[in-house]
């Protein structure tokens, strides 16, 4: 067999200031709302997929570990997308590290699908643009298109039925703007409930979901014309807004979605008291108890020791707008 059918790429993981939150179709990975995320340097993952020539099932390696079984058949079907009239690539065997603790519940599928998207495209020779590659990687789950670019990006909602214009599309590059994302870490172990069992309930139960859909791309329009003019403050309270809605979509859906933790409120009180004090900081949470605070280059290592000092976090990560995937 051909040694060539093995590629390494490296994606960073992204945090929405406008979120994506529920789907219009299922299987296609097509969302209800565009959403609006930054890049984050920080926080990467590494992945290798080597096709074997050789009939099989796939391996994943997660950090050295055996994948759980929902982990590697999320995988092979993005794999069975590439290998698609191509048999003789045979079964996979795919490894991935991540540059951050996995269970510490820092989301690590939006990396994760986007480097493995990208591995697998190359391992098996093609040389796909980076809208094919964030289209793959929507695939295997929503937020990951986006990880395909760096800087802001935009996934768009897209109207077509095949996905084919649902797409990541970076809005501004790295390097034009200081600005930078703390994460609090809030100690929890594994999270209950995944995001993809939540939005979907969500959408089917949520008296709230229906506003959701309305609102978000009145967020979105106002989002890119505050990132347009580097508007911090403007930014910042869209993505609170976008966050709160989402949240209160998800507590408000059968069953209820509660994401957050006593620290969780703690946190976003800091972050109310550092903006009285005249800090620009604006929080965001994903489908978890974790707080990013949205601020600027300039203020994030103040910000960070601040909210490292609350009760129940366990580290504050800090991360810039870092670069779109990469092959190694
Ligand atoms: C709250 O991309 O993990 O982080 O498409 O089902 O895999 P699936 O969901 P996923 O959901 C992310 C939701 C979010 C908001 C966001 O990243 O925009």
């Amino acid at each position: 067999m051909s040694t060539t059918w093995q590629a390494t790429a490296r994606a960073r993981s992204n945090m929405a200031l406008v979120k994506y939150w529920g789907k219009r179709d299922e299987a296609l990975v097509l969302p209800h709302t565009g959403s609006l995320s930054m890049t984050l340097d920080a926080l990467h993952t590494e992945t290798t997929v080597r096709f074997t020539g050789r009939e099989g099932d796939d391996t994943l390696l997660l950090d050295g570990v055996a994948a759980r079984a929902g982990e590697t058949a999320r995988a092979a079907l993005l794999l069975d997308l590439v290998r698609a009239g191509r048999a003789e690539l045979g079964a996979a065997v795919v490894e991935s590290r991540n540059s951050f603790p996995t269970a510490g519940g820092l989301a690590s599928s939006a990396s994760g699908f986007a480097a493995l998207a990208a591995a697998a495209s190359w391992a098996a020779g093609d040389a796909p643009s980076m809208e094919a590659l964030s289209i793959l990687a929507r695939r295997a789950s929503g937020s990951a298109c986006r990880s395909v670019l760096g800087g802001f990006v935009e996934w768009t909602r897209g109207e077509r039925p095949d996905g084919l214009d649902s797409v990541a599309v970076q809005r501004q590059e790295r390097g034009l703007w200081d600005v930078a994302m703390a994460i609090a870490v809030v100690d929890t172990g594994r999270k209950e409930t995944s995001s993809r069992d939540a939005m979907r309930d969500c959408v089917q139960t949520s008296p709230y979901y229906a506003a959701w859909v309305a609102t978000t791309a009145r967020d979105l329009d106002e989002a890119r014309r505050h990132l347009d003019a580097r508007d911090l403050p403007a930014l910042g309270e869209v993505a609170e807004r976008s966050f709160l809605k989402m949240h209160a979509a998800a507590m408000t859906a059968n069953p209820p979605a509660i994401f957050w933790k006593a620290p969780t409120l703690t946190l976003l009180e800091e972050v109310r008291l550092l903006r009285a004090r005249g800090t620009p900081a604006y929080a965001t949470i994903d489908a978890g108890p974790h707080v990013a605070v949205f601020t600027s280059g300039s203020d994030v290592e103040r910000i960070s020791a601040v909210l490292r000092d609350v009760p129940g976090v366990r580290e504050v990560r800090v991360a810039r707008p870092g670069p779109g995937v990469e092959r190694l």
